[in-house]
């Protein structure tokens, strides 16, 4: 991670990995930090990762990859979005929504015309003030075993063009929940 002095103002970049180690180092190592593990979920990795630094530090991430889904009978692709955290001891400052710009800048350079994420219900308030709808009607998505389950998360949607209108219809996601 490079060097970032403290008097800069914190910038979101792209990182060349994001591991556990890294997750770590936001976020502790302490068990189910983004508090959806009783929702029994097995999650896709994201294939692209941006970070934002300060004092050399790495304080937050967000994640993106492209799904293929079905919006009622039409297919198309979205941008996923996941593993938006922040370092607890500097939540509340913005740095989520820096993150999130800068990933948001890249995936509309991705193609799809939307991006998707899934969330706690309580931090929906907060997906809304950074530009994000809720869904509100039903969401598959697939599990191990052949199976396709309910999204019993809030899904949230942003588009990545001005002109990008969410078509009406159930959401199917042809994979895993990112
Ligand atoms: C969720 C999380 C990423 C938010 O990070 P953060 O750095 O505190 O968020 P920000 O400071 O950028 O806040 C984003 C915006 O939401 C607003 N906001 C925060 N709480 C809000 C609430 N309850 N209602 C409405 N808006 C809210 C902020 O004011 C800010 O808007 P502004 O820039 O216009 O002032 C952080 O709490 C976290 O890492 N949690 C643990 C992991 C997790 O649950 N991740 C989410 C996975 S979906």
């Amino acid at each position: 991670m490079p060097e970032t002095p403290s008097s800069a103002a914190p910038v979101a970049m792209r990182l060349p990995r994001y591991t556990k180690t890294e997750q770590d180092e936001i976020l502790g190592g302490g068990p189910d930090p983004f508090g959806v593990d009783a929702a029994g979920l097995t999650w896709l990795p994201k294939t692209e990762h941006f970070g934002v630094a300060y004092d050399g530090r790495l304080v937050a991430h967000a994640g993106l990859l492209r799904l293929p889904v079905a919006v009622g009978a039409a297919r198309t692709e979205v941008v996923g979005v996941g593993g938006v955290a922040v370092a607890p001891d500097v939540r509340g400052r913005g740095l989520a929504r820096l993150v999130l710009a800068g990933a948001l800048a890249h995936a509309r350079t991705m193609g799809p015309r939307h991006a998707l994420l899934f969330c706690r219900p309580p931090l929906v308030p907060l997906y809304g003030r950074l530009g994000w709808h809720p869904l509100d009607g039903e969401v598959l998505v697939e599990q191990p075993g052949d199976r396709l389950v309910a999204m019993p998360l809030r899904t949230m949607v942003t588009p990545l063009h001005e002109d990008a209108l969410w078509p009406s219809g159930p959401l199917r996601l042809f994979s895993l929940p990112m």
